[in-house]
């Protein structure tokens, strides 16, 4: 600890609670556990704990100490499903290439338009162009750079270290998008017939590749607000070899959940432990709503046995379609899929990219679209309260751009999905987040587009059709 004592102990605490350290009772160790623990007087834990609820962070209840202002207001949570015990193929339904093919993965509407806002876009545009005009033409028919531009990969790794992770510009390699990313990395650790853990529910992208790789998945039990169930995924690898774990530890798709810091290192105990490889997919990372801060769980391998994936998709743009990986062991070999599957990276998009990230506007940009969507989630939240509660349960993500929803259990979103097209409102059902034909009466709700009158009707309509209301 330092002269200002209370600034060290005020930043411990404020990443505990960050990290939901104190769930699930919030209560903060008492004053004279800290003045013991951290060796500090009684003076500079007040000090730092009157700070903390001048913020609104925590909130003292006489004779009971002090206590995490929740930010997790889930009247009625969803309960944690039952996975299946034993690995089987995946079959990913014929309805996902229909609603990809309509551009609504993310949107009620098949492009209803974004925020008013894009100044963003045309200073990433006026990047791009200048990167673009700089190019001799002669070099348009040469390959350069097979793992990715050099200033790209530090500005991206400049960017990941005020989410608490330091890299090597040497160990990631660019690709064509999180998707990419994710299949190359699979690519790299497993072998068609290998058994792979994936968190459940989980992001149909994954099921998608690991059909057509032909690789078997163990469902694992996730609990909607903290992640992955590691009760379960021990037990299933007790039973079954497991070559690779793909988790999404910050604000997953489709619920939004959020690992403790604590199950984090279990995690990766784990894989060393066991030997299997964590395949780690950050690509909401970015988008934690303040003041928690969203580190990757590659920030805590040691061992190089944590693959990170990502992507700019939902944080920038989908239409760059740049993304990275960090291999750990397996970053040669990741290297050389990319070169086999792509080839090169478009220098001028990466050169323009970088010198956006290097003048600041990505973090800029970053730190009013947070907030933008933390307003959108609120008016969804509200919507969805006011005209449905006591029938559906949805998550309130710390982060991220989805809600998921679950209705009453005798609704099948996928068998609605015709009727509700043909009102021309895409959903995402439920049923597509798992490959064992689970979640039927769930759908992945977005807040990532403005909530207009337009999508307000069609939130309208939607339920009507699904509630028969
Ligand atoms: C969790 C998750 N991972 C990966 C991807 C793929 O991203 P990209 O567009 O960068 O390929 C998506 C896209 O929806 C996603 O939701």
């Amino acid at each position: 600890m330092n002269q200002y004592k209370y600034l060290e102990l005020e930043a411990i605490l404020r990443k505990d609670i960050a990290s939901n350290h104190f769930l699930p009772s919030g209560k903060l160790p008492s004053i004279r556990e800290l003045c013991r623990t951290l060796g500090v007087s009684k003076a500079t834990v007040m000090h730092a704990l009157h700070r903390l609820e001048a913020e609104g962070l925590v909130f003292c209840r006489p004779k009971s100490g002090y206590f995490v202002t929740s930010n997790k207001r889930i009247d009625r949570p969803i309960q944690q499903v039952k996975t299946p015990a034993a690995p089987r193929a995946v079959t990913v339904p014929a309805i996902l290439k229909d609603i990809m093919s309509r551009s609504a993965a993310f949107d009620m509407l098949p492009s209803d338009g974004v925020s008013d806002d894009s100044n963003h876009l045309i200073t990433l545009n006026r990047h791009l162009g200048r990167a673009l005009r700089s190019k001799p033409t002669q070099k348009a028919f040469y390959y350069n750079n097979l793992s990715g531009d050099i200033r790209l990969k530090e500005a991206i790794l400049e960017h990941y270290q005020y989410r608490g992770l330091n890299q090597d510009p040497e160990k990631i390699c660019i690709t064509s998008g999180c998707q990419h990313s994710l299949f190359i990395s699979l690519m790299a650790t497993c072998e068609s017939g290998d058994t792979i853990a994936v968190e459940s529910p989980a992001f149909y992208g994954v099921l998608q590749i690991m059909e057509q790789l032909q690789l078997k998945i163990i469902e694992v039990a996730s609990d909607p607000e903290d992640g992955i169930n590691l009760e379960d995924l021990e037990e299933k690898i007790r039973e079954w070899p497991i070559k690779a774990c793909v988790v999404s530890p910050n604000f997953a798709t489709p619920t939004g959940a959020f690992m403790p810091e604590k199950a984090r290192i279990a995690l990766i105990n784990l894989a060393i432990e066991k030997g299997f490889c964590i395949i780690e997919d950050d690509i909401y990372g970015d988008l934690a709503f303040p003041p928690l801060v969203a580190e990757p769980l590659k920030k805590f391998d040691t061992h190089g046995q944590v693959i990170l994936c990502s992507s700019f998709s939902k944080s920038l743009s989908r239409d760059l379609r740049i993304g990275w990986v960090l291999g750990g062991k397996w970053h040669e070999k990741i290297t050389q899929l990319k070169l086999v599957t792509q080839l090169a990276s478009s220098e001028s998009i990466q050169e323009g990219l970088s010198t956006f990230l290097k003048e600041g506007h990505y973090r800029r940009y970053l730190s009013y679209q947070i907030n933008l969507l933390k307003q959108q989630q609120s008016t969804l939240i509200h919507l969805l309260k006011k005209s449905w509660h006591n029938d559906i349960r949805y998550t309130h993500a710390q982060g991220g751009i989805s809600l998921w929803v679950e209705l009453d259990a005798s609704i099948d979103t996928q068998q609605s999905y015709k009727k509700i097209l043909e009102q021309g409102i895409i959903i995402t059902p439920g049923s597509l987040f798992s490959a064992s034909g689970q979640y039927k009466n769930f759908m992945r709700l977005s807040y990532l587009h403005p909530i207009t009158d337009k999508r307000k009707a069609a939130i309208k309509t939607l339920f009507s059709i699904l509630l028969g209301k």
